[in-house]
């Protein structure tokens, strides 16, 4: 079971994403409870103000600290916890400063025993005092710029999600696929047989499941070969893989001669 909650001014935009497919499913079944919270039910004056000018003028919008301190306590009431930094939540900002999401990263989140509150920044940014009272964890889901902080936090609880057991129908799906060992997928078919003049490779309609294997494998290692030979480069590969990686690179330079010569 995931915990998690999302502190944000715009449940809109988080909402919706959790109410479907895997995600809906996998809170109905228990194995992921997402509680998405608005940032302005902790503001007390007419107007529900939840950000205002930076110190030092300039341009954009500060979002301002005691409403996130109200929230985080909020949940760690809910949550049991004591207090926001006794270990017993995690906090999570992501940030474009952060560290690099990765699947090892979804890994640990989705393996936390802990609640994860996701503490979403908008407009030019947080006021700096949550940080340094909070220590969240700031994880960049990459090195480009969001309006917000909340496409990254449904990033990351969806990569999370899908690694709780049980979430996805078939628990060998998540660790067969990419990345969790490294390599990418192999490519999938389904019917009909023929699609605009496309056939299916005839090993998957073979019926002989060694044969299938060793297809995939291969096939996974030359999409890594071609897409992501950085994927290969730090890699011990067991004998057969050394083998398939030898082939997919004579088949890949005997391709390349044959463009050049034009057949
Ligand atoms: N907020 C804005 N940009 C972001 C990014 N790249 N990763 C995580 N959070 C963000």
């Amino acid at each position: 079971m995931m915990r998690c909650a999302v502190l944000t001014l715009f449940p809109d935009m988080v909402a919706p994403v959790l109410g479907q497919s895997m995600l809906k499913r996998a809170q109905e079944k228990g194995l992921l409870e997402v509680s998405v919270r608005n940032l302005r039910d902790f503001t007390f004056d007419r107007h529900k103000t939840a950000d205002d000018v930076p110190y030092g003028g300039g341009a954009g919008m500060v979002m301002k600290a005691e409403p996130i301190f109200l929230a985080v306590e909020a949940l760690c009431d809910q949550y049991g916890a004591a207090n926001p930094i006794d270990a017993n939540v995690r906090i999570v900002m992501p940030s474009p400063q952060g560290r690099p999401f990765s699947q090892e990263l979804a890994k640990s989140l989705a393996e936390d025993a802990r609640p994860i509150v996701f503490l979403c920044g908008h407009y030019e940014g947080i006021d700096e005092r949550v940080r340094l009272a909070l220590h969240p964890e700031e994880i960049s889901v990459g090195d480009y710029v969001l309006t917000g902080g909340e496409l990254a936090a449904l990033v990351m609880i969806d990569a999370a999600a899908r690694l709780v057991p049980g979430v996805l129908g078939d628990q060998a799906s998540a660790e067969e696929e990419s990345f969790s060992e490294a390599l990418l997928e192999y490519p999938h078919y389904t019917r009909p047989a023929e699609v605009r003049g496309m056939g299916v490779p005839d090993v998957l309609v073979s019926g002989n499941h060694e044969r299938i294997r060793v297809w995939r494998r291969k096939e996974a290692i030359r999409n890594t070969y071609q897409k992501r030979p950085d994927l290969l480069r730090d890699r011990v590969l067991g004998k057969e893989d050394q083998q398939l990686l030898i082939e997919v690179m004579q088949e890949s330079l005997a391709s390349a001669c044959a463009g050049r010569r034009g057949d």
